[in-house]
Protein backbone atom coordinates (compact mmCIF):
# COMPACT_ATOMS: atom_id res chain seq x y z
CA UNK A 1 0.00 0.00 0.00
CA UNK A 2 1.13 3.30 -0.81
CA UNK A 3 0.29 6.79 1.12
CA UNK A 4 0.69 10.20 0.31
CA UNK A 5 3.79 11.99 -0.09
CA UNK A 6 2.28 15.19 2.06
CA UNK A 7 2.66 12.86 5.12
CA UNK A 8 6.71 12.80 4.53
CA UNK A 9 6.88 16.10 5.82
CA UNK A 10 5.42 15.78 8.51
CA UNK A 11 7.57 14.45 11.66
CA UNK A 12 5.60 12.48 14.34
CA UNK A 13 3.33 14.42 16.72
CA UNK A 14 5.52 15.58 19.39
CA UNK A 15 3.14 14.58 22.56
CA UNK A 16 2.42 10.83 20.56
CA UNK A 17 6.69 10.58 20.40
CA UNK A 18 6.45 12.06 24.28
CA UNK A 19 3.36 9.71 25.18
CA UNK A 20 5.11 6.17 23.86
CA UNK A 21 8.30 7.36 26.00
CA UNK A 22 6.83 7.69 29.23
CA UNK A 23 4.84 4.28 28.71
CA UNK A 24 7.57 2.09 27.70
CA UNK A 25 9.53 3.65 30.97
CA UNK A 26 5.94 2.58 32.88
CA UNK A 27 6.39 -0.69 31.41
CA UNK A 28 9.22 -1.05 32.94
CA UNK A 29 7.79 -0.38 36.42
CA UNK A 30 9.44 3.38 36.20
CA UNK A 31 7.59 5.74 38.30
CA UNK A 32 7.46 8.48 35.72
CA UNK A 33 6.53 11.98 36.03
CA UNK A 34 5.55 13.95 33.33
CA UNK A 35 5.72 17.60 32.98
CA UNK A 36 5.26 17.69 29.01
CA UNK A 37 1.92 17.81 28.02
CA UNK A 38 -0.51 20.76 28.64
CA UNK A 39 -3.15 19.17 29.30
CA UNK A 40 -5.13 19.96 33.30
CA UNK A 41 -5.19 17.07 35.53
CA UNK A 42 -8.21 19.08 37.48
CA UNK A 43 -11.58 17.78 36.58
CA UNK A 44 -13.99 19.89 34.45
CA UNK A 45 -16.78 22.37 36.97
CA UNK A 46 -19.78 20.03 37.72
CA UNK A 47 -22.35 22.14 36.79
CA UNK A 48 -20.80 22.00 33.29
CA UNK A 49 -21.16 17.72 33.78
CA UNK A 50 -24.17 18.82 34.92
CA UNK A 51 -25.45 20.01 31.87
CA UNK A 52 -23.72 17.42 29.63
CA UNK A 53 -25.66 14.94 31.20
CA UNK A 54 -29.30 16.61 31.32
CA UNK A 55 -28.72 17.38 27.41
CA UNK A 56 -27.30 13.96 26.34
CA UNK A 57 -31.04 12.30 27.99
CA UNK A 58 -32.55 14.58 25.86
CA UNK A 59 -33.18 12.53 22.35
CA UNK A 60 -33.53 15.66 20.15
CA UNK A 61 -29.05 16.07 20.59
CA UNK A 62 -28.85 12.28 19.50
CA UNK A 63 -29.07 13.73 16.42
CA UNK A 64 -26.37 14.75 14.01
CA UNK A 65 -25.94 18.59 15.37
CA UNK A 66 -26.30 19.96 11.59
CA UNK A 67 -29.31 21.82 11.65
CA UNK A 68 -27.60 24.59 12.58
CA UNK A 69 -24.42 24.57 10.16
CA UNK A 70 -22.40 27.18 12.56
CA UNK A 71 -23.21 25.46 15.25
CA UNK A 72 -25.89 26.09 17.51
CA UNK A 73 -26.84 29.66 17.71
CA UNK A 74 -27.73 29.53 21.27
CA UNK A 75 -23.92 28.52 21.85
CA UNK A 76 -22.85 31.27 19.36
CA UNK A 77 -24.48 33.52 21.55
CA UNK A 78 -23.11 32.37 24.54
CA UNK A 79 -19.80 32.80 22.66
CA UNK A 80 -20.70 36.67 21.70
CA UNK A 81 -21.84 37.39 25.30
CA UNK A 82 -18.35 35.84 27.01
CA UNK A 83 -16.49 38.28 24.50
CA UNK A 84 -18.13 40.93 25.57
CA UNK A 85 -18.04 40.19 29.29
CA UNK A 86 -14.75 38.92 29.27
CA UNK A 87 -12.74 41.00 26.72
CA UNK A 88 -15.32 44.10 25.73
CA UNK A 89 -15.10 42.91 22.51
CA UNK A 90 -18.51 42.53 20.28
CA UNK A 91 -19.59 39.79 18.00
CA UNK A 92 -22.52 39.23 15.73
CA UNK A 93 -23.03 35.47 16.56
CA UNK A 94 -24.66 35.12 13.14
CA UNK A 95 -21.94 36.15 10.59
CA UNK A 96 -18.57 36.39 13.02
CA UNK A 97 -18.87 32.79 15.13
CA UNK A 98 -18.66 29.41 14.18
CA UNK A 99 -18.47 26.15 16.60
CA UNK A 100 -15.26 24.62 16.19
CA UNK A 101 -14.48 20.79 17.88
CA UNK A 102 -11.58 22.63 19.82
CA UNK A 103 -9.41 25.14 18.39
CA UNK A 104 -6.74 21.98 16.98
CA UNK A 105 -9.17 21.83 14.07
CA UNK A 106 -9.99 25.24 13.82
CA UNK A 107 -6.14 25.69 12.83
CA UNK A 108 -6.46 23.61 10.39
CA UNK A 109 -10.10 24.59 8.15
CA UNK A 110 -8.60 28.02 8.35
CA UNK A 111 -5.65 26.31 5.94
CA UNK A 112 -8.16 24.29 3.98
CA UNK A 113 -10.22 27.67 4.04
CA UNK A 114 -8.18 30.35 3.08
CA UNK A 115 -4.55 29.39 2.20
CA UNK A 116 -3.68 28.20 -1.93
CA UNK A 117 -1.14 25.19 -2.61
CA UNK A 118 2.04 27.24 -2.88
CA UNK A 119 1.49 29.81 -0.77
CA UNK A 120 4.38 30.71 1.87
CA UNK A 121 2.21 31.02 5.61
CA UNK A 122 4.39 32.84 8.39
CA UNK A 123 4.54 30.85 11.56
CA UNK A 124 6.31 31.72 15.03
CA UNK A 125 9.46 29.96 15.16
CA UNK A 126 9.41 28.54 18.41
CA UNK A 127 5.51 27.89 17.65
CA UNK A 128 2.51 25.31 18.75
CA UNK A 129 3.79 21.98 16.29
CA UNK A 130 0.35 21.97 15.19
CA UNK A 131 0.41 24.87 12.61
CA UNK A 132 2.85 23.72 10.69
CA UNK A 133 1.30 20.22 9.55
CA UNK A 134 -1.78 22.16 8.89
CA UNK A 135 0.03 24.47 6.32
CA UNK A 136 1.78 21.56 4.69
CA UNK A 137 -1.14 19.81 4.59
CA UNK A 138 -2.35 22.50 2.04
CA UNK A 139 0.51 22.19 0.11
CA UNK A 140 1.40 25.47 0.96
CA UNK A 141 5.42 26.06 2.72
CA UNK A 142 5.48 27.66 6.45
CA UNK A 143 7.58 30.55 6.61
CA UNK A 144 9.35 30.73 10.45
CA UNK A 145 9.28 33.87 12.04
CA UNK A 146 11.72 33.64 14.72
CA UNK A 147 10.89 34.66 18.66
CA UNK A 148 13.59 35.76 20.90
CA UNK A 149 13.71 36.78 24.58
CA UNK A 150 15.22 39.69 23.74
CA UNK A 151 11.91 41.31 22.13
CA UNK A 152 10.13 39.30 25.01
CA UNK A 153 9.11 36.45 22.45
CA UNK A 154 7.40 38.78 20.32
CA UNK A 155 7.75 38.33 16.83
CA UNK A 156 9.89 41.85 15.35
CA UNK A 157 7.53 42.21 12.30
CA UNK A 158 9.76 44.96 10.61
CA UNK A 159 12.70 42.20 10.43
CA UNK A 160 10.65 39.83 7.99
CA UNK A 161 11.77 40.81 4.32
CA UNK A 162 9.36 42.31 2.54
CA UNK A 163 9.17 40.17 -0.56
CA UNK A 164 8.45 36.92 1.98
CA UNK A 165 5.91 39.54 3.53
CA UNK A 166 4.25 39.79 0.00
CA UNK A 167 4.05 36.27 -0.46
CA UNK A 168 2.62 35.22 2.39
CA UNK A 169 -0.65 34.24 2.56
CA UNK A 170 -1.47 34.30 6.15
CA UNK A 171 0.14 34.08 9.52
CA UNK A 172 -0.55 32.04 12.38
CA UNK A 173 0.30 33.05 16.31
CA UNK A 174 -0.82 32.90 19.38
CA UNK A 175 -0.07 34.98 22.45
CA UNK A 176 -0.47 34.17 25.73
CA UNK A 177 2.30 31.99 23.88
CA UNK A 178 2.37 28.27 23.84
CA UNK A 179 5.32 27.48 24.62
CA UNK A 180 7.47 30.99 25.64
CA UNK A 181 4.16 32.14 27.79
CA UNK A 182 5.17 35.45 26.85
CA UNK A 183 1.65 37.88 26.47
CA UNK A 184 1.09 40.08 23.37
CA UNK A 185 0.51 44.03 24.40
CA UNK A 186 -2.35 46.22 22.46
CA UNK A 187 0.75 47.97 21.03
CA UNK A 188 1.89 44.76 19.37
CA UNK A 189 -2.00 43.74 18.06
CA UNK A 190 -1.91 47.15 16.74
CA UNK A 191 0.97 46.99 14.50
CA UNK A 192 -0.03 43.08 13.70
CA UNK A 193 -3.27 44.60 12.48
CA UNK A 194 -1.29 47.07 10.29
CA UNK A 195 1.22 45.02 8.98
CA UNK A 196 -1.71 42.38 8.03
CA UNK A 197 -3.69 45.12 5.79
CA UNK A 198 -0.50 46.37 4.50
CA UNK A 199 0.70 42.64 3.22
CA UNK A 200 -3.12 41.37 2.69
CA UNK A 201 -2.11 38.39 4.98
CA UNK A 202 -5.15 36.75 6.90
CA UNK A 203 -3.95 36.22 10.30
CA UNK A 204 -4.97 33.15 12.44
CA UNK A 205 -4.56 34.38 16.00
CA UNK A 206 -5.14 31.46 17.97
CA UNK A 207 -5.65 32.10 21.57
CA UNK A 208 -6.85 29.39 23.86
CA UNK A 209 -4.95 30.72 26.70
CA UNK A 210 -6.32 34.08 26.52
CA UNK A 211 -7.68 33.58 30.55
CA UNK A 212 -4.60 32.24 31.72
CA UNK A 213 -2.54 35.76 32.67
CA UNK A 214 -0.74 36.29 35.93
CA UNK A 215 -0.83 39.44 36.72
CA UNK A 216 -1.52 41.59 33.46
CA UNK A 217 -4.60 42.04 31.48
CA UNK A 218 -6.18 39.35 29.35
CA UNK A 219 -6.25 40.29 25.88
CA UNK A 220 -8.34 39.11 22.80
CA UNK A 221 -6.97 39.39 19.09
CA UNK A 222 -10.21 41.06 18.53
CA UNK A 223 -9.22 44.17 21.03
CA UNK A 224 -7.12 46.03 18.29
CA UNK A 225 -8.96 48.18 16.32
CA UNK A 226 -9.24 46.43 12.44
CA UNK A 227 -8.70 43.35 13.93
CA UNK A 228 -11.64 41.90 12.52
CA UNK A 229 -10.78 43.38 8.36
CA UNK A 230 -7.89 40.74 9.03
CA UNK A 231 -8.26 37.86 10.42
CA UNK A 232 -9.98 35.64 12.93
CA UNK A 233 -9.65 34.20 17.03
CA UNK A 234 -9.34 31.22 17.66
CA UNK A 235 -10.40 29.93 21.03
CA UNK A 236 -11.29 27.29 23.18
CA UNK A 237 -12.70 26.07 26.14
CA UNK A 238 -10.12 23.01 26.61
CA UNK A 239 -7.69 25.00 28.91
CA UNK A 240 -10.03 27.68 30.44
CA UNK A 241 -12.49 25.17 31.69
CA UNK A 242 -10.37 21.81 32.04
CA UNK A 243 -12.36 20.84 28.94
CA UNK A 244 -9.44 19.22 26.60
CA UNK A 245 -11.08 16.02 26.20
CA UNK A 246 -14.78 17.22 25.65
CA UNK A 247 -13.74 18.95 22.12
CA UNK A 248 -15.28 22.42 22.38
CA UNK A 249 -13.99 25.49 21.07
CA UNK A 250 -14.62 28.77 18.32
CA UNK A 251 -13.26 31.04 15.55
CA UNK A 252 -14.15 34.36 15.60
CA UNK A 253 -13.95 37.41 13.54
CA UNK A 254 -13.67 38.06 10.19
CA UNK A 255 -16.79 36.87 8.43
CA UNK A 256 -15.33 36.01 5.41
CA UNK A 257 -12.63 33.94 6.90
CA UNK A 258 -15.76 32.03 9.15
CA UNK A 259 -17.70 31.50 6.26
CA UNK A 260 -14.08 29.92 4.40
CA UNK A 261 -13.94 27.66 7.27
CA UNK A 262 -17.23 26.73 7.19
CA UNK A 263 -17.27 25.47 4.02
CA UNK A 264 -14.75 23.27 4.72
CA UNK A 265 -15.89 21.61 8.40
CA UNK A 266 -19.34 21.27 6.43
CA UNK A 267 -17.23 19.30 4.22
CA UNK A 268 -15.55 17.27 6.82
CA UNK A 269 -17.43 17.04 9.72
CA UNK A 270 -20.90 17.68 10.93
CA UNK A 271 -20.23 19.66 13.88
CA UNK A 272 -19.76 19.31 17.77
CA UNK A 273 -22.65 17.19 19.68
CA UNK A 274 -25.16 19.26 21.00
CA UNK A 275 -25.23 17.70 23.96
CA UNK A 276 -21.24 19.33 24.49
CA UNK A 277 -22.52 22.48 22.72
CA UNK A 278 -24.79 22.80 25.85
CA UNK A 279 -22.04 22.03 28.61
CA UNK A 280 -20.49 24.58 26.28
CA UNK A 281 -22.72 27.33 26.83
CA UNK A 282 -22.87 26.48 30.83
CA UNK A 283 -19.56 26.96 31.05
CA UNK A 284 -19.23 30.19 29.49
CA UNK A 285 -22.03 32.16 31.20
CA UNK A 286 -21.61 30.64 34.67
CA UNK A 287 -18.02 29.50 35.19
CA UNK A 288 -16.09 33.08 35.38
CA UNK A 289 -15.10 31.99 39.42
CA UNK A 290 -13.63 28.48 38.25
CA UNK A 291 -11.32 30.15 35.97
CA UNK A 292 -9.92 32.99 39.30
CA UNK A 293 -9.81 29.41 41.16
CA UNK A 294 -7.81 27.47 38.17
CA UNK A 295 -5.70 31.00 38.17
CA UNK A 296 -4.97 30.66 42.00
CA UNK A 297 -3.80 26.69 41.23
CA UNK A 298 -1.36 27.63 38.59
CA UNK A 299 -0.14 30.41 40.42
CA UNK A 300 0.97 28.21 43.48
CA UNK A 301 2.27 25.63 40.95
CA UNK A 302 4.12 28.83 39.13
CA UNK A 303 5.42 29.91 42.38
CA UNK A 304 6.88 26.26 43.43
CA UNK A 305 8.54 25.72 40.41
CA UNK A 306 10.38 29.25 39.98
CA UNK A 307 11.48 29.28 43.32
CA UNK A 308 13.03 25.36 43.00
CA UNK A 309 14.71 26.86 39.92
CA UNK A 310 16.24 29.77 41.64
CA UNK A 311 16.88 27.85 44.37
CA UNK A 312 19.25 25.94 41.84
CA UNK A 313 20.67 28.71 40.02
CA UNK A 314 18.46 29.78 37.63
CA UNK A 315 18.47 33.33 36.98
CA UNK A 316 15.58 34.39 33.87
CA UNK A 317 12.63 36.61 32.77
CA UNK A 318 9.54 35.06 33.43
CA UNK A 319 6.67 35.93 30.94
CA UNK A 320 3.06 36.72 32.41
CA UNK A 321 0.88 33.78 30.70
CA UNK A 322 -0.37 30.18 30.11
CA UNK A 323 0.14 27.14 32.45
CA UNK A 324 3.46 26.19 31.07
CA UNK A 325 7.28 27.90 32.08
CA UNK A 326 9.65 28.28 29.05
CA UNK A 327 13.46 27.76 31.02
CA UNK A 328 16.61 27.95 29.67
CA UNK A 329 19.00 24.80 29.80
CA UNK A 330 22.10 24.80 32.12
CA UNK A 331 25.45 25.53 29.74
CA UNK A 332 27.00 22.77 28.07
CA UNK A 333 23.26 21.00 27.14
CA UNK A 334 21.04 21.25 24.16
CA UNK A 335 17.67 20.88 24.66
CA UNK A 336 17.08 17.49 23.99
CA UNK A 337 20.27 16.79 26.00
CA UNK A 338 18.48 17.98 29.13
CA UNK A 339 15.48 16.47 28.60
CA UNK A 340 17.23 12.81 28.40
CA UNK A 341 19.51 13.41 31.10
CA UNK A 342 16.39 14.67 33.35
CA UNK A 343 14.38 11.65 32.42
CA UNK A 344 17.08 9.29 32.56
CA UNK A 345 18.75 11.04 36.46
CA UNK A 346 14.99 11.35 37.84
CA UNK A 347 12.42 10.00 35.75
CA UNK A 348 10.55 13.41 34.70
CA UNK A 349 9.54 14.28 31.69
CA UNK A 350 9.66 17.79 30.37
CA UNK A 351 9.37 19.08 26.74
CA UNK A 352 12.21 19.75 24.45
CA UNK A 353 12.23 23.22 22.88
CA UNK A 354 14.01 22.36 19.57
CA UNK A 355 10.38 20.38 19.35
CA UNK A 356 8.99 23.46 18.96
CA UNK A 357 11.31 25.11 16.16
CA UNK A 358 14.85 26.14 15.64
CA UNK A 359 14.53 28.89 17.99
CA UNK A 360 12.86 26.81 20.47
CA UNK A 361 17.35 25.21 21.08
CA UNK A 362 18.15 25.99 24.51
CA UNK A 363 14.98 25.84 26.18
CA UNK A 364 12.95 23.37 27.84
CA UNK A 365 9.23 23.56 28.43
CA UNK A 366 7.87 22.56 32.02
CA UNK A 367 3.93 22.25 32.07
CA UNK A 368 2.09 23.19 35.16
CA UNK A 369 -1.25 20.81 34.70
CA UNK A 370 0.19 18.34 37.15
CA UNK A 371 -1.14 17.31 40.41
CA UNK A 372 0.14 19.14 43.18
CA UNK A 373 1.56 16.08 44.62
CA UNK A 374 3.58 14.58 41.70
CA UNK A 375 5.10 18.34 40.80
CA UNK A 376 6.25 18.47 44.61
CA UNK A 377 7.83 14.63 43.94
CA UNK A 378 9.28 15.68 40.27
CA UNK A 379 10.72 19.12 42.09
CA UNK A 380 12.47 17.17 44.87
CA UNK A 381 13.65 14.66 42.19
CA UNK A 382 14.66 18.07 40.09
CA UNK A 383 16.55 19.07 43.53
CA UNK A 384 17.91 15.73 44.58
CA UNK A 385 19.57 15.13 40.46
CA UNK A 386 20.65 18.53 38.96
CA UNK A 387 22.74 20.40 41.92
CA UNK A 388 22.96 23.95 41.45
CA UNK A 389 23.99 25.22 38.14
CA UNK A 390 25.95 28.37 37.29
CA UNK A 391 24.92 30.33 34.68
C1 LIG B 1 -1.41 27.10 20.93
C2 LIG B 1 -2.39 25.99 20.96
N1 LIG B 1 -3.37 25.95 20.05
C3 LIG B 1 -4.28 24.97 20.04
C4 LIG B 1 -4.25 23.97 20.98
C5 LIG B 1 -5.31 22.91 20.92
O1 LIG B 1 -6.43 23.32 21.65
P1 LIG B 1 -7.82 22.55 21.54
O2 LIG B 1 -7.89 21.59 22.67
O3 LIG B 1 -8.84 23.63 21.65
O4 LIG B 1 -7.87 21.88 20.21
C6 LIG B 1 -3.26 23.95 21.96
C7 LIG B 1 -3.18 22.85 22.91
O5 LIG B 1 -2.23 22.65 23.62
C8 LIG B 1 -2.31 24.99 21.95
O6 LIG B 1 -1.32 25.03 22.84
Amino acid sequence: MFTADRLGKVPPYLFMTLRNKINSAKAAGIDVISLAIGDPVDPTPEPVVEALAHAARDKANHRYPTDEEWGMLAFREAVARWYDRRYGVGLDPKSEIIALIGSKEGCHHFALGVVNPGDLVLVTDPGYPGYKPSIWFVGAEPWPVPMRAENQFLPKLSDIPSDVARRARAFYLNYPNNPTGAVATRAFLDELVAFARQYDIAICYDNPYSEVVFGTERLSFLNADGAKDVGVELNSLSKPYNMTGWRIGMASGNPEIIRAIAASKSNTDSGVFNAVQYAGIKALDQCDGFIDEMLKVYGARRDKVLTTLRELGWNFDVPKGTFYLWVPVPAGYTSAGFCDFVFDKAAVVLAPGAAYGENGEGYVRFSLTVEDERLDEALERLRATIGKQTF
